[in-house]
C-alpha cells in the first residue's frame, strides 16, 4: 500500500534543527527553531516549572484518564490568564476552553470545528505566516488564502493594504491573526490598528481566529493580549489558539488550549460539546503532565510571581538583544539600516537578506536561520552576537 509514497524533505524548521545538531563547528549559531535560549545558549526548565513539577510528582496519586477536554483547572486558569479574570465575555459565560496538544493542537482543533460548522470556509492568513499554519489548517480541509501583512521596506505592517484586502471578503470568512510577536516577522499591530481592524471585522462579519503562542514575550503578559481581549469583548464569535510552549518553556510536554468565544452561553455549550467530540476523535485525551504544571503555577501566588518574573526576564533579554544587534550590525555594515529589529517584538525578525545570502551564512559561517532570513533573536548571546554581525556583514559585502 505504501510503496508509491514519495520521499519528501523534512519541514524547513525541523530540517534546520537537524542540520544544526549535525554541525560540529564550535562557532555554530542557531537562529533557526523558535525556542527561547538564555545567555548560555540553553533552554533550561523554568524555576517555577521545576517547583510545580516537583510538587506534582510528589503528590500525584493516580495516572488515570482526565478526559477529552483536559484538565478543568488548567482550562479555567488559562481563561483568566488569556482574557483577564474580569473579562465581560468570561462573566457572560460566552467562553469555553479545551486543553489541546500544544498550540498546534489548538489550531487544528479550531480548524476542524470551522470545517464542521461551515465546510466551505476559507481561512485568510498573513503574508507571510508561520509555515506550519498551512498544513495545520489545510489539513482539516479548509481552503487557505493570503492577505498582505509585512512591509519589508519599513519592517512594519502594510496596514492599509491589509484592511483593503480584508474589506473585500465575504461574511463569515475566517481571518487568522497573530495576537503578538508575529511569527515570522516580529511586526505587530498597534492598539489603534487592532481597533480599526475590529471595526472592519464587525462590518464584514468576519470570524477572527487568533493565534497566541508568545504571551508575555512581546510587551508584557497583559499588553500582548490587547487585540485578543478587545475582539473577545466586542465580537459575537472568536477562536483563540494558545500555546504554553514558549512562555512556560514546556515545549516537549505539548500544552495548549483552544478558547471559543460564542454569541451566547447556549451556543458556547453546543460548540464545546462538538469540540470534545472532535478531540476524542483526534487524540482522545490530551496529556495532563504539563497542563497540571501550568495550573499549579497559575493558581499559586508564590509560583505565579516567580513565573511572571521569569517571563519578564526572557522578554527583557530579548528586547536587549534586539537593541544590541542593531548596534552591532550598524558597526559592521553601516550601509544598511537594521533599526527595524529594535522596533519589532517577540523572538523573530526577518533579517531581510536573500536566500543565497542565508545559505552562504550557513555554509561559510555555520549560522542557521530559515531560508526566508527569519532569525530567532533569543539564539543570540554575548559570545556570538559580534560573530553573527560580522558574518552577516561579510555575506552582504560579498
Ligand atoms: C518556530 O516557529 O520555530 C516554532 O514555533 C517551532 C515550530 O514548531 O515550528
Amino acid at each position: 500500500m505504501f510503496e508509491n509514497l514519495e520521499l519528501i524533505t523534512a519541514d524547513t524548521i525541523l530540517g534546520l534543527m537537524a542540520a544544526f545538531r549535525a554541525d560540529s563547528d564550535p562557532r555554530k549559531v542557531d537562529l533557526g527553531v523558535g525556542v527561547y535560549r538564555d545567555d548560555h545558549g540553553e533552554t533550561p526548565v523554568m524555576e517555577a516549572v521545576r517547583a510545580a513539577e516537583g510538587a506534582l510528582v510528589a503528590q500525584q496519586t493516580t495516572k488515570t484518564y482526565v478526559g477529552p477536554a483536559g484538565n478543568p483547572g488548567f482550562n479555567t486558569e488559562m481563561e483568566k490568564l488569556v482574557f483577564g479574570a474580569a473579562h465581560p465575555a468570561l462573566k457572560a459565560g460566552r467562553i469555553r476552553s479545551i486543553q489541546s496538544v500544544g498550540g498546534c493542537g489548538a489550531l487544528r482543533l479550531g480548524a476542524e470545528l470551522i470545517r464542521l460548522a461551515a465546510p466551505q470556509s476559507v481561512v485568510h492568513v498573513s503574508t507571510p505566516t508561520w509555515a506550519n499554519h498551512v498544513p495545520l489548517l489545510s489539513g482539516a480541509g479548509l481552503e487557505l488564502e493570503h492577505y498582505p501583512y509585512f512591509d519589508a521596506t519599513s519592517g512594519g505592517v502594510r496596514f492599509a493594504a491589509m484592511l483593503g484586502a480584508l474589506e473585500q471578503l465575504p461574511p463569515r470568512t475566517v481571518v487568522l491573526l497573530h495576537a503578538s510577536c508575529h511569527n515570522p516577522t516580529g511586526a505587530d499591530l498597534s492598539p489603534d490598528e487592532w481597533r480599526a481592524l475590529l471595526e472592519l471585522v464587525k462590518r464584514r462579519s468576519l470570524l477572527p481566529f487568533i493565534d497566541m503562542a508568545y504571551q508575555g514575550l512581546g510587551e508584557g503578559l497583559e499588553a500582548d493580549t490587547f487585540g485578543l481581549r478587545l475582539f473577545a469583548a466586542e465580537l459575537p464569535e472568536v477562536l483563540c489558539a494558545v500555546s504554553c510552549s514558549k512562555n512556560f518553556g514546556l515545549y516537549r510536554e505539548r500544552v495548549g488550549a483552544l478558547h471559543l468565544v460564542s454569541e451566547t452561553a447556549k451556543a458556547a455549550e453546543a460548540a464545546m460539546s462538538q469540540l470534545v467530540k472532535l478531540a476524542r476523535g483526534m487524540w482522545s485525551m490530551p496529556p495532563d503532565h504539563g497542563a497540571e504544571i501550568v495550573r499549579r503555577i497559575l493558581a499559586d501566588g508564590t509560583l505565579r510571581e516567580l513565573w511572571e518574573r521569569e517571563v519578564t526576564g526572557m522578554r527583557t533579554r530579548i528586547q536587549g538583544l534586539r537593541r544590541e544587534l542593531v548596534g552591532q550590525l550598524r558597526e559592521q555594515y553601516p550601509q544598511r539600516d537594521f533599526s527595524f529589529i529594535a522596533h519589532q517584538r517577540g523572538m523573530f525578525s526577518y533579517l531581510g537578506i536573500s536566500t543565497a545570502q542565508v545559505r552562504a551564512l550557513r555554509a561559510e559561517h555555520h549560522v542557521y536561520m530559515t531560508d526566508d532570513s527569519r532569525i530567532n533573536i533569543a539564539g543570540l548571546r554575548p559570545e556570538n552576537i559580534g560573530y553573527f554581525a560580522r558574518a552577516t556583514a561579510q555575506v552582504l559585502a560579498a
